[in-house]
């Protein structure tokens, strides 16, 4: 069986693709994880509460991002770009019950939105959240110049995938950063700081979740 589910140490349920031998999130803590690396790290860090917020995700997988990130919206217009080309189905993501925990009940039709909305289109969830679902490789992303305000590159990790954390990758989602825009990663490995050093970043290393001493939060410069 190629996606099997799993329990995580904070409880939260996870997908395993045992083709790719890896997990959609951390062991020690998916909710946790996604929590601290992309939204506490990212989404909370950013300077412009009520204009609208462009957003681009690499690695749509289990929807948990999208979730989190919209349960933090308060008086902002989001617009969300998700990447993905191996979606979940709808039963497997269904049974990670992201929702059944007390802080994320009242999400519950929202999740179910944003798993049913169409591919390929802007979809509006509520009405401060357009989620766009691209179901497109990676590298062949086409950059849209200067913007977004944020990126979460939640690929799978260096290990396994490489060539998707090149520099031609983060050079194309550097010029798709507006200036002081910021990405955010979970894998602090030296080769990640170089290349996205050498594709313009300004590289901070954060505290990490559980599991991982050290995340990654990198700045377009405001003078690029
Ligand atoms: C670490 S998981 C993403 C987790 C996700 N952000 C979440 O909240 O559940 C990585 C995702 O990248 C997708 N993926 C892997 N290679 C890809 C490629 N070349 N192009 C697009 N998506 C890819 C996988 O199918 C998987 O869903």
């Amino acid at each position: 069986m190629k996606n099997q589910i799993f329990k995580t140490d904070d409880d939260s349920l996870s997908v395993f693709n045992s083709a790719m031998n890896e997990s959609y999130h951390s062991k020690f803590g998916a909710i946790t994880e996604s929590q601290s690396v992309f939204i506490k790290n990212g989404f909370l860090t950013l300077k412009k509460p009520c204009e609208r917020i462009n957003i681009l995700e690499f690695g749509f997988g289990t929807g948990l991002n999208v979730l989190l990130t919209f349960n933090e919206v308060k008086n902002k217009q989001i617009f969300y770009k998700s990447l993905e080309l191996f979606p979940l189905s709808l039963d497997i993501v269904i049974s990670l019950q992201y929702t059944s925990d007390e802080s994320y009940r009242h999400l519950e039709s929202v999740f179910l939105e944003i798993h049913r909305a169409a591919w390929n289109s802007d979809i509006a969830i509520g009405n401060h959240f357009i989620l766009h679902k691209s179901l497109t490789d990676f590298n062949d992303f086409q950059t849209e110049a200067s913007f977004y305000d944020l990126i979460y590159f939640d690929a799978f990790s260096p290990e396994t995938q490489p060539a998707l954390w090149s520099e031609v990758i983060f050079k194309k989602l550097f010029e798709s950063l507006k200036p002081e825009g910021i990405l955010v990663t979970y894998s602090s490995k030296g080769i990640v700081k170089k290349v996205l050093r050498d594709a313009g970043f300004l590289v901070e290393r954060l505290k990490g979740p559980p599991g991982k001493r050290h995340v990654l939060r990198a700045l377009k410069p405001s003078y690029m």
